[in-house]
């Protein structure tokens, strides 16, 4: 059978044992690590190699340090260099480790090979394997202070849609002759371009091509004695004679500046950046407007976060994906109240549409742990969370300062610090780094401060939405629905934080409701709620041949919120471009590419989560502090690009539209 033409499912490991019972790779025809022991090769070769196990070892005294691997394998250079980091007591505050693996072995080979005295770091890595598919896979152990990356799927297309600063690279494929795909020129060329100027690399194999290709990439390489019956083993340094185009590897926050940040707007987005942000150490003051979170696009009593498939694994796929995943990494250990996983149905609108939903089963390849094709619909990994009380989580922390009726107006920097005023010329907030997460009202406020010239250089629109909430007993037939269903419109059961808020006093008669879904309105279209609601029980008509739902319950209750959406339908998340200089040359500026463009420094947007915030919040705010802080991005360069605020900026620069509004960027306060 002709294989899917898009498949993010990755054939895993096929381990053998070798002809000294040590574990080998059938696909391969080689073993994991030297015949002498893995981990004495993990320590003599790769952490020795690459300082590791001086005294200080390169890591000390730093605040962050970057490990990046080509292989995986069975993780005992990942357990090594973790247990050596836990032994020394000058060890960087964190350990970030990237590791590309393209046939991913199983939790249980894991933990079968893992050496004796790094069992219990297995273990601990076991229960958080992930499912074998492509993309990046964050993982924080030790109480998030080491942090691994495994990036599935091949290293020569995955190095490329990487974003990091290595320190030092561990080379670690099959031998050469059998895997030359992990030691080719262009993969050394790739490595180089994460590699930090100093960044250290070792390897067991010394073939002449590997000595020769990583010098090409601007390393030098040294042969030191070999380890474990090999004459020599291979260690380079990376500093290359030209001269590296600018923009390239992410800068570390500085050491020197507090790391306290302003975030402005309390619904899902903002509430997630914080709780990001909290979780790295950060102090958060957070400005909302209104007098409590959740009280934007966020004010429903719940909504649906799911993965959304396509035939070609596109780029919503992929996000969906990494969103349910980061999801599942920000929910708080007892989240069951706020939270409820279980696979929701996804069903076809009508004929042309079941058949179009049909055919993706043969071009695309999940899990089904993550989709599954059924008779009625794809059933795809979702969540049910209850939006008050996830925003409150997230905010729940000592390092976050809410601050509700605080009104931004304007926004000011003076070179090092930004200044959040209020609509009088008030002072409310300063601090080294902002994020506007003010959802409809950032281009605005960008506008209003002459950050941008006008608010369409980061257009969103408002789309009105109305959803209703019954006690689930008003509509028996959907006592069986034990998952959510969406296709036109959804319902689901509301998880029991949700329900608390609808009926503070209990009543045991309801404690069972269900939230229906939604509308879309955009402006002069607005439905009243007598209208929104024949809208969506028609919607759910088109779903389910259930008996329908009754007319005019005197239990409905109404809910009326408004998404911000960009034109392109995808979120803007990371630092605005500074248009200034760009203004000033906007027919040079229109040939440059995105990580070319000046930003502002300590200003970064999340906004325009359209009708995906509950799904991806979690995710770009992960993707936003490690671009603040300058550690390796949690996803693909791709998926960043199409997220990157300034693409508005490029694109109306290179289709010559910078014309309106830019005499008033003359005098924006910002230094670049
Ligand atoms: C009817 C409806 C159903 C939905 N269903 C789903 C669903 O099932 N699944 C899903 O994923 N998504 C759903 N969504 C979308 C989702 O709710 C939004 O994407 C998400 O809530 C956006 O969150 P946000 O924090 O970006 O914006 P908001 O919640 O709007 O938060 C922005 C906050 O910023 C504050 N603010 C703005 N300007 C300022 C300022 N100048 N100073 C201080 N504060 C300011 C605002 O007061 C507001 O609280 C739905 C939306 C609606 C309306
Ligand atoms: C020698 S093993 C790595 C051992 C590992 N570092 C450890 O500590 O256990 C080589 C690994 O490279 C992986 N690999 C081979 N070709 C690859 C490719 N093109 N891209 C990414 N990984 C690849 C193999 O699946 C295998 O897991």
């Amino acid at each position: 059978m002709k294989p899917p033409a898009h498949s993010p499912l990755l054939t895993e490991a096929d381990l053998t044992l070798g002809p000294g019972g040590q574990p080998a790779s059938r696909r391969y025809g080689d073993i994991y690590a030297s015949r002498a022991g893995a981990l004495g090769q993990a320590r003599a070769v790769y952490l020795g190699g690459c300082g590791l196990l001086d005294t200080p070892a390169r890591w000390a005294g730093r605040r962050q340090f970057t490990v990046l691997e080509t292989g995986f394998g069975l993780g005992v250079n990942f357990l090594a260099t973790w247990a050596a980091w836990r032994a020394d007591p000058q060890r960087c505050d964190r350990l970030d480790y990237v590791s590309l693996e393209l046939h991913p072995v199983r939790a249980a080979d894991l933990l079968a090979h893992a050496p004796r005295e790094l069992q219990e770091l297995a273990a601990a890595l076991a229960t958080q394997w992930p499912l074998p598919v492509c993309g990046l896979h964050p993982i924080a152990l030790d109480a998030g202070r080491v942090h691994l990356l495994l990036a599935f799927g091949a290293a020569e297309d995955l190095a490329p849609k990487l974003k990091l600063a290595a320190d030092a690279i561990y080379l670690d494929g099959f031998a050469p002759a059998r895997n030359p795909q992990m030691w080719s020129p262009t993969l050394f060329r790739a490595l180089a371009r994460l590699s930090k100027p100093g960044a250290v690399a070792a390897s067991y194999t010394v073939a002449h091509a590997v000595q020769h290709g990583l010098e090409d990439a601007g390393f030098t390489v040294t042969l030191q004695p070999g380890w474990g019956g090999k004459r020599q083993r291979l260690q380079a340094t990376f500093n290359p004679i030209w001269k590296r185009t600018r923009h390239t590897l992410p800068a570390a926050w500085p050491e020197a500046q507090p790391r306290h940040a302003v975030v402005i707007g309390a619904g899902l987005t903002g509430a997630a950046c914080a709780h990001a942000l909290a979780q790295r150490g950060w102090t958060v003051d957070v400005l909302e407007a209104d007098t409590r979170p959740a009280s934007g696009g966020s004010a429903m009593p719940a909504g649906l976060a799911h993965l959304q498939p396509s035939a070609d694994d596109n780029l919503l796929s992929r996000l969906t994906r990494a969103g349910m995943a980061a999801l599942r990494r920000a929910l708080p250990p007892q989240a069951q109240d706020l939270a409820r996983f279980s696979p929701a149905l996804l069903t076809p609108a009508d004929a042309a549409e079941a058949q179009r939903m049909r055919d993706w089963q043969r071009s695309v390849r999940l899990p089904p742990q993550m989709a599954q094709w059924t008779e009625a619909g794809w059933l795809v990994d979702s969540a049910v969370l209850a939006n008050q009380a996830l925003c409150a989580a997230w905010l729940e922390s000592p390092h976050i300062t809410l601050r509700c009726n605080t009104q931004a107006a304007a926004l000011q920097h003076d070179g090092s610090l930004w200044t959040v005023l209020d609509p009088a010329g008030r002072c409310l907030a300063r601090a080294p780094q902002l994020v506007l997460a003010s959802a409809l009202q950032t281009p605005q406020l960008l506008a209003a401060s002459g950050l941008i010239p006008a608010a369409d250089w980061l257009p969103l629109h408002a789309l009105r939405g109305q959803a209703q909430a019954l006690p689930a007993r008003l509509w028996p037939a959907l006592h069986e629905l034990e998952q959510p269903w969406m296709g036109s419109g959804y319902v689901l059961r509301l998880p029991p934080a949700a329900v608390r808020l609808l009926q503070p006093a209990a009543d045991p008669q309801n404690t069972d409701w269900l939230l229906i879904g939604a509308t879309f309105e955009s402006d002069g279209s607005a439905l009243t709620p007598e209208q929104a609601w024949a809208h969506n029980r028609a919607s759910l008509a088109a779903l389910t041949p259930q008996p329908p739902l009754p007319q005019h319950p005197a239990a409905l209750r109404h809910f009326i919120g408004t998404r911000a959406a960009s034109a392109d339908r995808l979120p803007y998340c990371g630092s605005l471009a500074h248009l200034a200089p760009l203004l000033a040359d906007p027919q040079r500026a229109a040939g440059k590419q995105l990580h070319e463009l000046p930003r502002l420094p300590g200003l970064a947007v999340c906004a325009g989560m359209g009708s995906r915030g509950l799904t991806l919040a979690a995710l770009l705010a992960e993707t936003l502090a490690a671009r603040i802080e300058g550690t390796p991005l949690p996803i693909e360069t791709d998926l960043a690009d199409a997220l990157d605020p300034a693409r508005v900026a490029l694109r109306r620069l290179r289709q010559g539209q910078a014309g309106a509004g830019t005499d008033r960027m003359g005098s924006a306060p910002v230094d670049s």
